[in-house]
């Protein structure tokens, strides 16, 4: 995903131009909400959508097959499911989603696609253990990813990858527990176009790690 058909991406607004040119390709509709949450007393975080060649980069760190079930803990109207579909990848996706706005939208543009599936809830009230995947960009607090975490080593009795996009700051969170192995990290703040030029995505370098559950053995 570098260009518009003849359009070099030179600046911010060319790249959210291409990235809604891609949502209404697959959803029929623009995907981004720039919006602020309507529930950050419940510690939720705005629903940003994870730029597409992020996605790209990050979505190579998981090994997907036919039994793959990712999750993404805080879906917002749906960019993960998007690109899933996109991609053509294989297994399934479910979305889940705090806010009931953003969920009927996710729910609206998915309904149908037997891979895809959309739930309006609370992650922490989602029983994980049929997933073996999970997809997280920033969605929320600290002290609620801290119960996410242990969630996990509660429900997740098999091995998962877990994908932690913009964790600067909470990445020690993960650190030191038992069973997690941090298999990559980094971090992203520019989209580099077909002519090496790099456009600012991010005001601050967003941090990403990719850890490994080793399942908590209860199976
Ligand atoms: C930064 S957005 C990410 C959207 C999407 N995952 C993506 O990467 O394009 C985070 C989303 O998490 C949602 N969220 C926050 N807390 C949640 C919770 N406890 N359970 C489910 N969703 C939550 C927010 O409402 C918001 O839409």
């Amino acid at each position: 995903m570098t260009k518009r058909a003849g359009h070099v991406i030179s600046n911010l607004s060319d790249l959210l131009e291409r990235e809604a040119q891609i949502d209404r390709q697959v959803c029929g509709i623009a995907l981004d909400e720039q919006l602020e949450t309507r529930l950050a007393e419940q510690g939720a975080h705005d629903p940003d959508p994870t730029p597409y060649f992020v996605l790209e980069d990050l979505f190579a760190h998981y090994s997907l097959g036919p039994d793959s079930h990712i999750l993404d803990v805080g879906c917002g109207t749906g960019r993960v499911l998007a690109f899933f579909v996109r991609e053509g990848l294989p297994g399934k996706i479910t979305g889940i989603e705090l806010d009931p706005r953003l969920a009927a939208v996710a729910k609206t543009w998915t309904k149908g696609r037997d891979n895809v599936s959309v739930l309006q809830g609370n992650a922490l009230d989602l029983d994980l253990s049929c997933f073996t995947d999970l997809y997280l960009f920033n969605p929320f607090d600290p002290n609620i990813l801290q119960q996410f975490i242990e969630k996990v080593e509660c429900e997740m009795t098999r091995a998962c990858t877990i994908v932690h996009m913009s964790d600067n700051g909470d990445t020690w969170r993960y650190v030191g527990r038992d069973g997690w192995t941090e298999v990559a990290s980094g971090s992203f703040q520019f989209f580099r176009n077909e002519r090496g030029y790099q456009v600012k995505v991010y005001d601050h370098p967003q941090h990403y790690t990719v850890w490994h559950y080793a399942g908590n053995g209860l199976a």
